[in-house]
């Protein structure tokens, strides 16, 4: 690893303890989409490389799914809730509009002690909250943190938009974070981007202050998710490239260096055609896009704790996290896991 990296090895890191996922019961297949939609099993696997995604019940919620995984992590952490420092949960399906979803956990998981919010940044919030939890244990000012993404993107899916409806799945992911003073392990590096001028390639408009819920929508599609996908293709290739190769010239390492690349997974397509760009091999990029879809801010803890618990990947391994959604938002971390 670089020298100014090394020297630049702050008094803490931010290590990953802990690691859960969970996933709703309940799946809907690309065969039974067919049977709602002008679409098929074949098109949709070409395409994309989905062929089921996890659906929540009416009864089960962002912040329900958010504390199941938050409980396994915990667990895996051997830490109790109550001696946790600080919440987030990364999500653009809130539970509710406020308070925020980060709250209901707090809640639930009995976590007295820790302040809470939730992040916005899409796809790219589970990244994004890594990085701000890197920046409060490296400067010491909290000893550990609890990162979920947690979402129901099935509650904002127009279902009969077939350009649309095959993506999204539902899910939650979390890590537990904790202080460490062994300068190697940690998060290494991080960086986040945006883009707001591309706002409008992904977006659901309603029920926000533009378009409040006391007002008749114009276009009552607005209170579902809508995309450009031709345009979101070409700029997530593009996007996922820039931050990992970031990383690995920020940190002075190379793709030999990397035992593997965890990517948002919003179509097995982007990914491997970002993987080419970067000269990745196939087994250094993880892919479980087939088994659940585009869960945005869910989808890279959930293929992180799935990596790690099917042995590809074990403690002491260099991996890159990798992200990019709506804002535009695009980032990546570099961990010593
Ligand atoms: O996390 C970030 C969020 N993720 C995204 O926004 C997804 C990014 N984009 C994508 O993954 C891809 O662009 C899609 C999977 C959404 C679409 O794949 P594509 O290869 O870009 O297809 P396309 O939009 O260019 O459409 C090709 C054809 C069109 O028909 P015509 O115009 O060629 O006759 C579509 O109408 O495929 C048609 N099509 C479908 N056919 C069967 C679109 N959706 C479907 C469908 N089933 N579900």
């Amino acid at each position: 690893m670089n020298k100014e990296v090394r020297e630049r090895s702050p008094l803490y890191r931010a290590v990953i303890a802990g690691y859960g996922s969970f996933a709703p019961e309940k799946k809907l297949t690309n065969e039974e989409l067919a049977k709602m939609i002008d679409t098929s099993d074949e098109w949709i696997t070409d395409r994309t490389g989905i062929k089921t995604r996890h659906i929540t019940t009416d009864s089960e919620s962002t912040a329900f799914l958010a504390t199941e995984a938050a409980k396994k992590a915990l667990a895996e952490a051997h830490l109790d809730a109550g001696e946790l420092d600080l919440i987030i949960v990364a999500t653009i399906t809130p539970e509710m509009v406020f308070p925020s979803t980060a709250s209901f956990v707090q809640r639930n998981l009995g976590a007295k002690k820790a302040w809470v919010f939730d992040l916005a940044a899409a796809c790219s919030g589970f990244v994004y909250g890594l990085s701000i939890v890197q920046q409060f244990i490296e400067s010491g000012r909290i000893k550990n943190a609890l990162v979920i993404g947690a979402e129901t993107l099935s509650k904002i899916t127009n279902w009969s938009d077939r350009t649309s409806c095959i993506l999204f799945g539902d899910g939650a992911g979390a890590v537990v974070l904790e202080k460490s003073e062994d300068g190697r392990k940690g998060i290494i590096y991080s960086n986040m981007f945006s883009d707001g001028d591309c706002w409008q390639a992904l977006n659901c408009q309603a029920y926000g202050s533009r378009h409040p819920a006391n007002k008749k929508l114009e276009d009552p599609k607005k209170i579902y998710m809508e995309i450009k996908g031709r345009e979101v293709y070409q700029q997530a290739v593009r996007r996922i490239v820039e931050a990992v190769t970031d990383c690995l010239e920020h940190c002075g390492l190379s793709i030999d260096d990397i035992n593997m690349v965890i990517s948002h997974q919003m179509n097995a397509r982007i990914i491997e055609s970002a993987a080419k760009r970067l000269n990745l091999p196939d087994e250094k990029v993880f892919l479980n896009i087939a088994e659940y879809g585009n869960t945005s801010a869910a989808s890279v803890p959930i293929a992180f704790n799935e990596c790690v618990r099917s042995g590809k990947i074990k403690r002491g391994d260099i991996i890159i996290f990798v992200a990019f959604g709506a804002g535009l938002t695009w980032g990546a971390n570099v961990i010593e896991f």
